[in-house]
């Protein structure tokens, strides 16, 4: 295998049942099937402490106000950093994750109304100031991904119990975050799994090659 300069980071990013995990898993098959140093991660949840964190967030057993919330999203985000994504950036690996950063100024900032700037700085000190070299993002309406959490027929998270309008404020808050960036790829996520993945694919290995 050549060996790089760097790793490339890429974020895959949208509201709850758009496809994010189904997209995350297709692109690692099929980049690691074309012989790419390729590794899948998470946020929240991918260290044994995020698993925690994943946990307290998701099944919110306990009343969590919403900076409370946000601050346990940027710990899991400050351990994932430190001990899988900084790690495999120096080992030249093609990082997946599902979720990042934008997730919390989404919900926390679009969504419960928290300081977006502060958001932003609190994210940026968490990632040691890296920032993903792509980000996916997978758009669908409100009704296809409540459609979709129904048919995958898993216990709901506390945010997949959240009212209409709080997911109306998501998509409007990843359509305005996004048309300003320069390095996100639309996906439309209302297109089949597979139309979905091979168009994500050509972006990353084309970002891959030009590193
Ligand atoms: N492009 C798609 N078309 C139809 N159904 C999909 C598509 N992508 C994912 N699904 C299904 O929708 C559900 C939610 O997908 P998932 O990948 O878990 O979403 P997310 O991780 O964004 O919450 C799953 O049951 C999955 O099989
Ligand atoms: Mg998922």
């Amino acid at each position: 295998m050549v060996s790089r300069k760097k790793g490339l980071l890429v974020s895959i990013e949208g509201i709850d049942g758009s496809g994010k995990s189904t997209l995350a898993a297709s692109l690692v098959a099929t980049l690691s099937s074309a012989g790419l140093p390729v590794l899948l991660t998470k946020e929240p949840g991918a260290t044994q402490l995020g698993t925690i964190l994943r946990a307290l967030v998701q099944k919110k057993e306990m009343p969590i106000c919403s900076k409370a919330e946000y601050l346990l999203f940027a710990a899991d985000r400050a351990q994932h950093f430190e001990q899988i994504i900084i790690p495999a950036l120096e080992q030249g690996k093609i990082i997946i994750s599902d979720r990042m950063a934008d997730s919390s100024l989404v919900y926390q900032g679009y969504g419960r109304g928290l300081d977006k700037t502060m958001i932003t700085q609190v994210n940026s000190w968490t990632m040691n100031g890296i920032t993903p070299d792509i980000t996916i993002y997978v758009k669908v309406s409100a009704q296809t991904a409540f459609k979709r959490i129904i048919q995958r027929n898993a216990e709901f998270t506390s945010f997949e119990k959240e009212q209409a309008a709080f997911i109306e404020r998501l998509i409007i808050g990843f359509d305005e975050l996004f048309a300003a960036r320069t390095n996100t790829v639309w996906c439309d996520g209302e297109q089949t799994p597979e139309h979905i993945s091979d168009y994500a694919e050509r972006s990353i290995i084309s970002s891959w090659n030009a590193l």
